[in-house]
């Protein structure tokens, strides 16, 4: 290894760059132990297109120093600046040569800043892929695709927990269970590959309903884990779905994936509500978009279900098949409760895509 080593530069100078997207869990990561490890695993569908370009030019410095510029959507942005110096402290001990190379770093979200989606997912992930390409241009590593992309998910998910799993197309899982071999508490592991192909083209509209920035962060909400009551039966019932999703997800069944992504998403904010001091990150237009999934789901027949990350959004999961019936169903009742008439239409991808 590098470690305590003079290093080689191979090249003076380099560019790198990866577009990598965010992505939704459908079993919930909530609660970590240690250096991220998750509580329990979790799945999540990879999107496409709300992703995070993150471009790095670098040339080799001789003196010693963490020493890079950061502009975000082409402009400084000093609490993104600190979030990334903070990154680059902590993997420097793997990525010795962070310190003898000058970085222009250029980023740009595909969605609005504050348009209430959670970037760390893209934003962690592009940045640890480039990480991995820049080591790999100055060390000349033989690492072949695969190898490089388990390594950027042990590295994103240091950056941000779910953003391991944004490495790989169409869907992964990351945590260690059981019943899943090689998966594991340090990457993600791909598994767009054991999908039935009714899930490769699923669709996921983010209905916007409120852009502002919530009032408990994602971090502090984990930390909260720790002193739940429910926590222990959580942590359980969330490695028994994924046993059940990923059953699920191999044979179709596409009703059965609805009810669980619901009852995850329930459990999910329950476990905010049940928190101390308890929070509620959904509002009024939240419930009322609810209501109206529900009602024309029964009314229709149609399997049109919803999900919630950690905010106030809904995010509507359907076969491709029904997207005419649910664009008009949206039109028509939906818009209207999004901010602004807000809704970010994407579904499942294929992965990062190295723009370099
Ligand atoms: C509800 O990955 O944002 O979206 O590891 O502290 O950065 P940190 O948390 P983060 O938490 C994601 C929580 C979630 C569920 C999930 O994506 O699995």
């Amino acid at each position: 290894m590098l470690k305590n080593q003079e290093i080689r530069f191979e090249r003076n100078a380099g560019k790198v760059g990866w577009r990598s997207p965010s992505n939704i869990a459908i079993v919930k990561y909530w609660g970590k132990f240690g250096l991220q490890f998750p509580q329990n695993p979790s799945f999540s569908f990879t999107l496409n297109n709300a992703h995070t370009e993150t471009l790095i030019d670098w040339s080799h410095k001789k003196e010693k120093g963490l020493d890079f510029d950061f502009l975000f959507e082409g402009k400084k942005e000093t609490s993104f600046e600190a979030k990334i110096e903070k990154y680059f402290k902590l993997i420097l001990k793997d990525f010795p040569f962070l310190e003898n190379v000058s970085m222009k770093i250029n980023s740009k979200n595909s969605f609005p800043h504050s348009s209430g989606i959670a970037s760390s997912a893209s934003a962690m992930s592009a940045l640890a892929l480039c990480v991995c390409s820049m080591e790999k241009e100055i060390t000349g590593n033989q690492l072949n695709d695969n190898a490089l992309l388990e390594r950027a998910s042990y590295f994103a998910r240091l950056g941000s927990g779910s953003a391991c799993r944004s490495v790989f197309p169409s869907g992964a899982i990351w945590g260690s269970s059981s019943v899943i071999d090689e998966s594991s508490n340090e990457f993600a592991i791909p598994w767009g590959h054991k999908l039935h192909a009714k899930f490769l083209n699923f669709h996921d509209d983010i209905l916007i309903i409120s852009k502002k920035e919530k009032s408990v962060s994602s971090r502090a909400g984990h930390a909260l884990m720790e002193t739940n009551k429910y926590a222990e039966i959580r942590f359980k019932e969330a490695r028994e779905r994924l046993v059940e999703l990923v059953k699920i997800l191999e044979e179709g069944d596409v009703e059965a994936f609805g009810v669980l992504a619901e009852a995850e998403a329930m459990s999910l904010h329950a476990l905010m509500m049940m928190s101390n001091p308890s929070y509620i990150l959904m509002k009024g237009n939240t419930l009322a978009a609810i209501e109206k999934i529900k009602s024309f789901r029964q009314t229709s027949g149609l399997p049109i279900y919803y999900t919630l990350d950690a905010g106030p959004n809904i995010h509507l999961l359907y076969p491709d098949v029904i997207k005419g019936d649910v664009s008009t169903f949206t039109e028509n009742q939906l818009r209207s409760l999004c901010e602004d008439g807000k809704i970010i239409n994407d579904h499942v991808g294929q992965g990062p895509i190295n723009l370099c």
